[in-house]
């Protein structure tokens, strides 16, 4: 693998040049898109410091790969599909309850004891041991879902594809994500915390202590905290208008599991969804 990050930034140099029938940049690309597979390596990483570090080259690996492929049709029963990329493979072996309707894009990586109801999960993207990826929620490519997770009915982790130096969305561990959540362009979910149904949080969302009032941060909600989707007012030229923030309710002590967060534990016994 030592070398592959400088083949690959010696590819993404002529990408303009670059196409299917380049056979031997092809074979690289897909031995670092097998490493993203196997979860030997990962696009996006948070460092001691707390800062997110994104390694590029991975990145740049994945959209090479788009340059490098062709269009293939499959056929299954009475579907047809038409894409670049193969659904990933090797879920018994790898420890991963599929359900039917649920598919991930190879490149992507799923640990053991991951629960993927009919969703979608794509390229690039990590889904950490024990998580759960309910009905109708989609992984963004290169999204780093962390371990215990639940990412809820109809939850949209945004996809962070381009440009490759931008952060991927982050979940952290134990994070409950409640349903219909929209967490996208790099947002981050701290490590145990519940954010309640419908929230949207990006980069530009205000995360606000209900207690203090105070502008924790923008599109990062803290860990161990319960977190609702709150709307502020706004005079401006127009009139007065309310934009959406998150608003801290309560604080959990670490390792604290709220209360409704329990109901995780009964579903992923029973594998049913909500
Ligand atoms: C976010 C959540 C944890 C809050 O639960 P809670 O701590 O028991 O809080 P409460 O229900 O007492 O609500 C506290 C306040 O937040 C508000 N609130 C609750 N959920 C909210 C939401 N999703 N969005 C906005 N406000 C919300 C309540 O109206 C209440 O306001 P009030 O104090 O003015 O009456 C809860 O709504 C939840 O569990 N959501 C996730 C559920 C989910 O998606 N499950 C799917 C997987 S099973």
């Amino acid at each position: 693998m030592s070398d592959l990050p400088e083949q690959i930034g010696e590819l993404w140099q002529r990408r303009g040049e670059l196409s299917p029938a380049d056979t031997d940049a092809r074979r690289i690309v897909v031995e670092v898109v097998d490493l993203l597979d196997r979860g030997e390596a990962r696009v996006a990483e948070t460092a001691a410091t707390g800062e997110v570090v994104v390694h590029e080259w991975l990145k740049e690996a994945i959209l090479l790969l788009f340059t490098l492929s062709e269009m293939r049709t499959t056929e299954l029963g009475p579907f047809e599909y038409v894409d670049k990329i193969p659904l990933k493979t090797g879920y018994e072996r790898a420890g991963v309850r599929v359900v039917p309707g649920a598919s991930a894009r190879w490149g992507s990586f799923l640990d053991r004891g991951v629960i993927l109801m009919p969703s979608y999960v794509n390229i690039g993207a990590r889904v950490g041991a024990s998580t759960m990826v309910d009905t109708w929620a989609t992984v963004g490519s290169c999204a780093q879902i962390g371990e215990r997770v639940h990412l809820s009915g109809g939850v949209g982790i945004g996809g962070v594809l381009e440009p490759p130096n931008a952060a991927p969305v982050i979940v952290e561990d134990d994070a409950l994500v409640g349903s219909r959540c929209m967490v996208t362009q790099g947002a981050r979910v701290g490590a145990g915390a519940v954010l309640g149904e419908g929230t949207i949080l990006n980069p530009a969302i205000p995360v606000v202590d209900a207690e203090t009032g105070e502008e924790l941060s923008r599109g990062v909600v803290p860990p161990w905290c319960v977190a609702v989707s709150a709307a502020r007012r706004r005079e401006l030229p127009g009139g007065e208008f309310y934009l959406p923030c998150v608003l801290v309710l309560k604080r959990l002590n670490e390792g604290e599991r709220h209360d409704k967060a329990k109901l995780n534990d009964v579903l992923r016994t029973h594998g049913v969804s909500a």
